[in-house]
């Protein structure tokens, strides 16, 4: 049989890659449920001793090909081969995948493993019936915020994810915008602080209050005594729904209105319009997509992310954010790219 010659020219290994990636993201996502990193960090190590300290009972066979497809991807180092290989992290992985570091960034990958993986096998359900498919999937009116903070565990989790996803944004927009201009900030859902944390830890200028969720108030203001910013930052407890959105300068909110739908963002849009003096300013830190929808694949999928988390929260262009501020009152809106998918959207009263 002969082969059209544009099928000659092409390559399916792409398509095979994407469509079979689910295979590579698990196997990073087990070696940080196991903490493998964390170990490899302090001590390099043979296959033997790894298999006796994760506990793992499979044949010998499989532990190398767990290793061995980590070095494989990059994520590991190796010497030798087999029985003779030891192990040890990446310069990355060391970096960023070894618990005991700061600079730790395993948190949202730890919620992806625990939470988000199994979501997403029920990608085509969310797709068909426009349904959230996570732990509120057939709970009735279950509110997915207080139901999962009903579990330290995995409040401790969400708030880790949070930070570890924002952490390189947050340091980019306070070397990008001009903070030193203001005096006040109020970011809602600031979930640990995080965000006012670097604006205060920058700007001596200014105060900040951190508005949560009255169950986030023990970590968020643990995390701001161990920053000793005690004196410039103070948590608010309420339900940015519900209650008076605090008065300041600026208003941020990070990854918050990709969470509801259009009429919901709307009206939070409007309520912070409210709470800013005449010279204030809104900035929404999200992945922002690019406004031709071809580029900012994250963006995409953190949409398809808030489908099976919330039914109908999305993700949105700078074109959305700037007409439903425009519509708000806004006079002016801008864009700041920070790390990778993400942007600060910025809206001038
Ligand atoms: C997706 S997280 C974003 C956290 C943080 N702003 C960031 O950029 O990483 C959403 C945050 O909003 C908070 N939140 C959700 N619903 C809320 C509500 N009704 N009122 C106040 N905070 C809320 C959550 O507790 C959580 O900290």
């Amino acid at each position: 049989m002969s082969v059209p010659n544009s099928t000659q020219q092409s390559d399916p290994s792409r398509i095979m890659q994407i469509g079979m990636g689910f295979w590579a993201s698990k196997l990073l996502l087990v070696a940080i449920k196991f903490e493998l990193f964390t170990l490899l960090a302090s001590q390099k190590s043979g296959a033997g001793a790894i298999k006796e300290k994760l506990g793992l009972r499979t044949t010998d066979q499989h532990v190398f090909d767990f290793l061995d497809g980590l070095v494989s991807l990059g994520f590991l180092e190796r010497e030798g081969i087999l029985e003779k290989a030891i192990y040890s992290n990446s310069p990355d992985s060391n970096i960023f995948l070894d618990k005991k570091k700061p600079s730790y960034s395993g948190g949202i990958l730890e919620m992806a493993n625990n939470r988000l993986y199994e979501f997403w096998g029920h990608l085509e359900q969310g797709l068909l019936t426009g349904e959230a498919q996570n732990e509120t999937k057939g709970a009735g009116n279950m509110n997915f915020f207080e139901d999962l903070y009903k579990s330290p565990e995995k409040l401790r989790e969400f708030m880790n994810a949070m930070s570890a996803i924002q952490a390189g944004n947050f340091i980019s927009l306070v070397r990008q915008f001009p903070f030193s201009n203001y005096s006040s900030l109020v970011d809602v859902g600031g979930a640990d602080a995080s965000f006012s944390i670097q604006v205060a830890a920058k700007h001596p200028r200014m105060h900040c209050i951190s508005f949560d969720l009255p169950a986030v108030e023990p970590l968020a203001k643990a995390k701001i005594r161990q920053a000793g910013l005690e004196d410039r930052i103070s948590f608010s407890g309420g339900d940015f729904f519900k209650d008076p959105i605090p008065r300041g300068e600026v208003i941020s909110m990070g990854n918050i209105l990709h969470g509801c739908n259009e009429e919901i963002k709307l009206q939070l849009i409007q309520r912070v319009f409210e709470a800013l003096p005449g010279n204030g300013v809104f900035i929404a830190i999200e992945n922002i997509i690019d406004d031709e929808r071809r580029k900012n694949t994250f963006g995409m999928l953190m949409s398809l992310n808030m489908l099976i988390e919330n039914g109908d929260g999305f993700d949105y262009t700078f074109r959305q954010f700037e007409s439903w501020v425009k519509k708000a009152g806004f006079k002016k809106a801008e864009i700041i790219p920070l790390t990778g998918p993400t942007s600060a959207a910025i809206a001038y009263k």
